[in-house]
């Protein structure tokens, strides 16, 4: 599959790399493109302008931080037909909530033709690393109102080794976006640092 991952933060990094490692064709999208021009290329993937990537993919991933989401959604040119995973969390520099409706609808009602589909935002990078405990796995919820595309989102995010719960239509992104806020305060709020996460006991 052709991967665009636009933002080479902590999140757009380690998902890259490891869809990368899995086979996909991962090229990153970046402001700058000559100063990953390295570690991409040991990744065995490829980097450009974050449009130029988007162009050529088939499932573009928003790995940017909450406040810029938007503004560079709009940057990407034509997103009709492409899955858009969004990653993000609409929180302050302070970690506080951004307010309203979900990024994840604001994001969507910006590029209309696009299969929007909410993941890999209510858990740590390092997870997304390695999301493999030794009681099990964690769980990776995402929500989106495309099924196909849902479906290609959970087949990567158990590639990676998570379990996936579909949470339903776009519009649970408020409730996605909260649990992040709850894994963010106990992560550093309250001091546990990064290496917990959320699992999922089903009967
Ligand atoms: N860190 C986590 O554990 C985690 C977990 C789940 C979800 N999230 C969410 O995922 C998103 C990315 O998180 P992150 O931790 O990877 O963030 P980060 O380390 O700060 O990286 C964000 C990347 O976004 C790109 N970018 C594009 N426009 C930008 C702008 N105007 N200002 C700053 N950066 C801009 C930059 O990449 P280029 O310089 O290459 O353009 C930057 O490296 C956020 O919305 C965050 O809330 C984070």
């Amino acid at each position: 599959m052709d991967i665009a991952i636009i933002g080479t933060g902590r999140v757009g990094r380690v998902l890259g790399e490891r869809w990368a490692a899995l086979g996909h064709r991962v090229c990153f999208g970046t402001r700058t493109p000559e100063a990953a021009a390295d570690w991409v290329q040991e990744a065995g993937a490829t980097v450009t302008q974050p449009a130029a990537a988007a162009a050529a993919a088939d499932v573009v991933v928003l790995a940017v931080p909450g406040t810029a989401a938007e503004a560079v959604v709009e940057t990407l040119g034509d997103l009709s037909g492409k899955v858009l995973v969004d990653c993000t969390n609409p929180l302050r520099s302070d970690r506080t909530p951004l307010p309203e409706q979900s990024a994840a609808e604001r994001i969507a009602a910006r590029v209309p033709g696009a299969h929007v589909v909410k993941a890999f935002n209510t858990t740590g990078s390092q997870n997304m690393a390695n999301p493999v405990y030794p009681d099990g796995r964690l769980v990776m919820p995402i929500c989106g109102d495309a099924a196909d595309a849902k479906a290609t989102v959970a087949a990567l995010a158990e590639a990676l080794g998570f379990v996936v719960m579909d949470n339903g239509p776009l519009r649970q992104a408020r409730a996605l976006e909260a649990m992040a806020f709850v894994w963010i305060n106990q992560a550093y709020g309250q001091g546990w640092g990064a290496d917990f996460g959320f699992s999922l006991l089903r009967r």
